[in-house]
């Protein structure tokens, strides 16, 4: 347990995607403030098992789950998951998700169907089947983008994604608010993982010169964010997106 974080002892938490690098941090810090953790995957089985192995290794609680988010009935299974294992579903961070390259003019029908499905349908799949086991009302937190609200070229497919998520969340933290459901998104700045920086050394080197923080954020950061707002702390926001990028979206466009 962490004690600078809140206490989320006895309560259950879904992290969708968490064979990845996000959502494996996510699924980590919600550890650290002793919520038990439902890790799932689509194909990282490995890498579920080992932030599973991670948890129960410092005591804590958590169960691997396989899925594809875009799929109602995957969706619908992951979430009984939760239910058979440990009885509840408390909180839902999605984090999966997909961030292809492609330029608008190549762009083709299948790639732009492959990034909304997985993105925005994914997080509308999610939402649904986690809503009905919510008994006790909690807590869902949406991972959208700064490019949510602010063009990337290449990402034409992912910035509309991810802005449709965000308007999303606000739907629907106005449709459940009332059986004490609160849905946020937060949307990460650019986020450090091995490798970044072999592979696209320019937008490391700017994003560090640029962001008020001057350096790239870390997966403990989105999960702590995630799990403030899972948290009793924020129990009056909803329909809120957080941003959490170091001061990126502050940065003057002239
Ligand atoms: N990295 C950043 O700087 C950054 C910044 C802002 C926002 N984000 C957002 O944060 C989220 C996580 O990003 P990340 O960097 O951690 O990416 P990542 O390492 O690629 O992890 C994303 C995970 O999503 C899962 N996934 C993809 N399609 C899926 C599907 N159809 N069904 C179920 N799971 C699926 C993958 O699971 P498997 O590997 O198991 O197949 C993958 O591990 C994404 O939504 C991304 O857009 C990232």
């Amino acid at each position: 347990m962490d004690p600078q974080l809140p206490d989320l002892t006895g309560t259950v938490a879904l992290v969708t995607g968490a064979g990845g690098g996000i959502g494996g941090g996510v699924a980590a810090r919600f550890a650290a403030a002793g919520a038990a953790v439902v890790v799932h995957h689509r194909t990282s089985a490995a890498r579920a098992a080992a932030v599973v192995a991670d948890i129960v290794d410092r005591g804590g609680h958590a169960v691997a789950a396989q899925g594809d988010v875009a799929d109602p009935e995957e969706c619908a299974a992951v979430v009984g998951v939760a239910v058979e294992r440990f009885g509840r579903l408390d909180a839902v961070v999605a984090a999966a998700g997909v961030q292809p390259v492609a330029d608008l003019a190549g762009m083709s029908p299948d790639e732009w169907q492959r990034v909304v499905d997985t993105n925005l349908t994914g997080s509308f799949t999610t939402v649904q089947a986690a809503v009905p086991v919510m008994s006790d009302g909690g807590s869902i937190t949406l991972t959208a983008s700064v490019e949510g609200s602010r063009p990337a070229r290449g990402h034409a497919h992912y910035s509309a994604s991810k802005a449709g998520m965000i308007m999303f969340a606000r739907s629907a933290a106005l449709e459940y608010g009332g059986r004490g459901i609160r849905v946020n998104t937060v949307s990460p700045g650019l986020v450090d993982r091995d490798g970044l920086e072999d592979d696209w050394p320019s937008g490391v080197a700017s994003w560090r010169r640029q962001a008020p923080l001057a350096r790239l954020g870390t997966a403990s950061e989105v999960g702590d964010a995630c799990v403030f707002l899972a948290s009793p702390m924020a129990r009056w926001i909803t329909g809120h997106d957080l941003v959490v990028d170091g001061g990126m979206s502050a940065v003057p466009a002239w």
